[in-house]
């Protein structure tokens, strides 16, 4: 067999996983999510408000990728957010897969594939990420605006599956100007400071350099983080339409004189939990709307 056929072959394969992970999920819960979550690094209480739940953990779930990194409860929770004008279903990941764990970029868009698969038409991502724009303080929710992928890789390299989406999916609106907004009028009625920025990932698992940081604040970028872009080129693959929020745990590399730690990141993450749930409760009736009214124009 050609490698070319080799590889398409493969291609196939992962829309028959994605596929039998998404039927196995559903055949758990009378529930049908339009929305998917993914909760990063210390970000996991949100799953904790659903109500009428079920609890699916990764290693249950056929194909699924397991998190191994601390703060990632590793379950995906369907269930109901109670928020104003009704409850609204939502599946949310307490935990996520990076590249720095070893797994291909594959299996990290592996859930986005998923959600896809059963029926979310827009996904809400967060992140715990290093502050490098001087105006965000330690513990700042910053809405995404967009993104510079310095992982090193694309998720979509390979044979393209036209059933994911097209050979190269467009990115210049990889993050809803309406659910931007959303966040922004949410956080502002919460009496809260939302700002917006430009998230570069990186590889990890060390963290940056000083070095590094300065040259990521010259490039444009606002916060630094090890996840979440390869998640958002695989959903807007797919024509998802992506909220990014991340949580500054830290204030990145050399920015402080101080050295930077994963106890902090979860540390900050439990202290914003509350003003971080309320911003979802208050953002989500929005896009439920939103990609209700999508929906209908179809
Ligand atoms: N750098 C990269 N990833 C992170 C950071 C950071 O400073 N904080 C939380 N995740």
């Amino acid at each position: 067999m050609s490698p070319s056929r080799a590889k398409s072959n493969s291609a196939g394969k992962e829309f028959a996983r994605t596929n039998a992970a998404a039927k196995y999920i559903l055949a758990r819960t009378k529930l049908r999510p339009r929305i998917g979550v993914v909760l990063g690094s210390g970000l996991g209480g949100f799953a904790d408000e659903l109500t009428s739940a079920t609890r699916i953990p990764y290693a249950r779930i056929p194909n699924f990728p397991r998190s191994t990194a601390v703060g990632h409860a590793g379950q995906l929770v369907v269930g109901k957010l109670r928020a104003k004008g009704g409850d609204i279903v939502v599946a949310a990941m307490q935990g996520r897969v990076h590249f720095y764990e070893g797994y291909p970029l594959s299996k990290v868009i592996f859930p986005m594939r998923v959600f896809s698969q059963m029926g979310i038409r827009a996904v809400i991502l967060t992140n715990a990420a290093g502050g490098i724009n001087r105006n965000y303080g330690q513990g700042a929710l910053v809405v995404l605006s967009d993104h510079i992928n310095l992982q090193g890789a694309n998720p979509l390299i390979g044979a393209n599956d036209e059933r994911f989406g097209p050979r190269f999916p467009d990115m210049t609106q990889a993050y809803n100007r309406n659910f931007r907004k959303y966040a922004l009028d949410e956080g502002g009625k919460l009496g809260m400071v939302i700002h917006e920025g430009v998230y570069a990932a990186l590889a990890g698992p060390s963290y940056e350099s000083p070095a590094e940081i300065s040259y990521l604040a010259t490039i444009g970028a606002d916060l630094v983080g090890m996840s979440t872009v390869p998640e958002v080129i695989a959903a807007r693959h797919m024509g998802l339409q992506v909220l990014g929020i991340s949580c500054v745990t830290n204030m990145a590399a050399g920015i402080l004189d101080q050295p930077l730690n994963h106890e902090e990141v979860l540390a900050t993450g439990a202290r914003v939990k509350d003003q971080f749930i309320a911003l979802l409760r208050g953002v989500i009736p929005h896009i439920a709307a939103q990609t209700e009214n999508a929906g209908k124009k179809r």
